[in-house]
């Protein structure tokens, strides 16, 4: 059994932490670091077999998995200091966009053993998806450990590391916006006289049932778009479209290495 380190421990770490409770898959030994005590209290409320170790990151960093949890422009001032304290056959996975393998490597002073996942915030309920990419000394056995540790967060695909910023615009921050709209939906709903549960389910089961239809390629993207032929938003679709471009295009040249 792994032990895990977490070098911060804001929303993702709940996430994932709700993931692996919920598959009753909690590792054995997680121990959680954060510049912000109040945050590490609230995670040890919701959590009580984790361990907090205050804003020691040496603690997480001694762990066999690493998380890095913290954001891209703090990581290269967190993650220097804790190259003496990672084991030599440890794992540090960075969630982390922007910072490619060869130089939080290079961060860490040459350590070679290192993952990276753009997580969705989806994982909470074991329906993420999560690219993971690895880098090339990771052998076989060290890629299946992980695949096992982060099964319970959902779908895991492994992606080439080139692409996990396109992930993070198309399936990380994409939720920003999703979980919005759906839950004006569920407001329509209710204003229009469902039950707030009745709300909440319909737009739940339409969300996945539009999903479904979406993964099914033998369908153009224009069939699916003519499966309906009213269009409400017609007036506002190219606004929309430009919106998407031009926000997350914006992003992405943000956050790409
Ligand atoms: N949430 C998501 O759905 C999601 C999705 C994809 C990727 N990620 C990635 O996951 C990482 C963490 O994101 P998050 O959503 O968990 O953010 P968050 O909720 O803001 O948590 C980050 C935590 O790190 C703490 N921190 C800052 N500097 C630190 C340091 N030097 N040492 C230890 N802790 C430190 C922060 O404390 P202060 O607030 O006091 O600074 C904060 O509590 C980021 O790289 C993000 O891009 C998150």
């Amino acid at each position: 059994m792994k032990t895990i380190g977490f070098v911060g421990g804001g929303r993702i770490v709940r996430i994932m932490l709700a993931a692996w409770a919920k598959a009753n898959a909690m590792p054995v030994r997680v121990v959680v670091s954060d510049a912000d005590e109040q945050v590490l209290s609230r995670l040890k409320q919701q959590f009580p077999s984790i361990e907090t170790a205050g804003a020691d990151n040496l603690k997480p960093a001694a762990q066999d998995v690493v998380i890095v949890a913290v954001h891209p422009p703090v990581l290269k001032a967190a993650l220097g200091p804790l190259a003496p304290a990672i084991k030599p056959d440890a794992i540090v996975l960075s969630l982390a966009s922007t910072f490619t393998i060869a130089a939080l490597s290079g961060m860490l002073g040459g350590f070679a053993r290192i993952a990276r996942m753009i997580p969705n915030a989806a994982s909470v309920a074991g329906a993420g998806c999560n690219p993971l990419a690895f880098a090339a000394a990771l052998g076989a056995a060290d890629r299946d450990a992980l695949a096992t540790l982060l099964a319970p967060l959902g779908a895991c695909p492994v992606v080439p590391e080139e692409k996990l910023e396109c992930y993070a615009v198309v399936t990380a921050m994409s939720l920003t916006f999703f979980w919005y709209q759906m839950a004006q939906l569920a407001a329509v709903g209710r204003a229009t006289g469902m039950s707030a549960h009745e709300a909440r389910d319909a737009v739940a089961r339409m969300a996945q049932g539009a999903g479904a239809v979406f993964a099914d390629e033998a369908l153009s993207e224009d069939d699916i778009l003519d499966l309906i032929p009213v269009k409400p938003f017609a007036a506002m679709e190219a606004q929309m479209a430009e919106a998407y471009r031009t926000t997350l295009s914006a992003m992405f040249e943000k956050i790409k290495p």
